[in-house]
């Protein structure tokens, strides 16, 4: 199937490594042009670089933290300048470090909000006037399972996201009569620089081995496995492809069978 990405022009945030670069790398198979973010800009540079040389496509580095309102703007600006717009917006994000409630003060839960929240909310707001001009607009936000299933020790992330998720909703319905599709996708266990320093922790938390942790984890799931960054990204790219035309506001598990419900 054609999923309709050449030449599209995307933004990916978080992306130097982990599902962000994996998001980036799928988009820049399908000859999409890509914008990738991340803090440190020689990290960043790196993948962008690694990615082009791989699959051909144009690859910008546009560094920023998603923290800084002034910075997302720079960041978007500077994307859509080299890209001559945006069709596809990607929210993505450092996750918040662990803690029960009793571990929490304000700062941490401001922290927080400003990391996923308001980061997710920046970069919608200065990608917007780019995707009202695209034939084909889409924004994914990428949250966690945890907004379905808390995950213990994740307060922060288990919290926050919900609103997250409530952004992602509403615009859904707000700005599809423009022809803006809005979805987010709820991961748990994907092989990444992030989950393997939970593991850790959890390990160290517990007086476990972080082998036992990562059985723990994977026998969570239906598929008895984590998942690779690569297949998170096929998911990533499908739904903000053209050939998801008719998918709007879905929050969409991607987590082998971790959350048992049926809805
Ligand atoms: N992996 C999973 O299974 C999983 C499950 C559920 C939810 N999630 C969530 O999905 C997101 C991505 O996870 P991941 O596993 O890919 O994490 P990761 O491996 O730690 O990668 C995070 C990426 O985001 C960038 N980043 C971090 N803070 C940033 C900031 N303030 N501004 C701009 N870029 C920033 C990092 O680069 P720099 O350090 O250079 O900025 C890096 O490229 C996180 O929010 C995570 O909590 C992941």
């Amino acid at each position: 199937m054609d999923l309709g990405l050449k030449g599209k022009a995307v933004y990916v945030a978080g992306a130097s490594k982990g599902l962000g670069a994996a998001t980036a790398r799928q988009f820049a198979r399908e000859g999409a042009r890509v914008a990738i973010n991340s803090r440190d800009p020689i990290k960043l540079a790196a993948t962008a670089a690694d990615i082009a040389a791989e699959t051909g496509s144009e690859v910008v580095p546009v560094p920023g933290d998603v923290m800084s309102a002034v910075e997302v703007e720079r960041s978007v600006a500077q994307a859509a300048e080299r890209l001559g717009g945006l069709d596809i917006m990607v929210t993505n994000n450092g996750g918040p470090p662990p803690g029960k409630f009793d571990d929490l003060d304000d700062a941490a839960w401001q922290k927080a909000i400003d990391l996923q929240l308001m980061s997710a909310v920046r970069l919608i707001r200065a990608a917007l006037p780019h995707l009202r001009r695209s034939a084909a607009p889409a924004v994914l936000t990428i949250s966690s399972v945890s907004v379905k299933q808390p995950l213990p020790n994740l307060l922060l992330s288990s919290s926050i996201r919900m609103a997250v998720i409530g952004l992602t909703k509403s615009l859904a319905l707000d700005l599809g009569a423009q022809g803006i599709r809005f979805n987010s996708i709820l991961p748990s266990f994907v092989t990444t620089d992030r989950i393997k320093q939970l593991v850790s922790d959890s390990a160290q938390r517990e007086g476990i081995s972080e082998e036992e942790v990562a059985k723990r984890q994977a026998a969570a799931s239906a598929l008895g496995r984590a998942a690779q960054p690569e297949e998170f990204g096929n998911v990533a790219v499908f739904l903000c492809s053209p050939a998801a035309s008719f998918v709007t506001g879905v929050m969409f598990n991607f987590d082998g069978g971790v959350y048992k419900a049926t809805f």
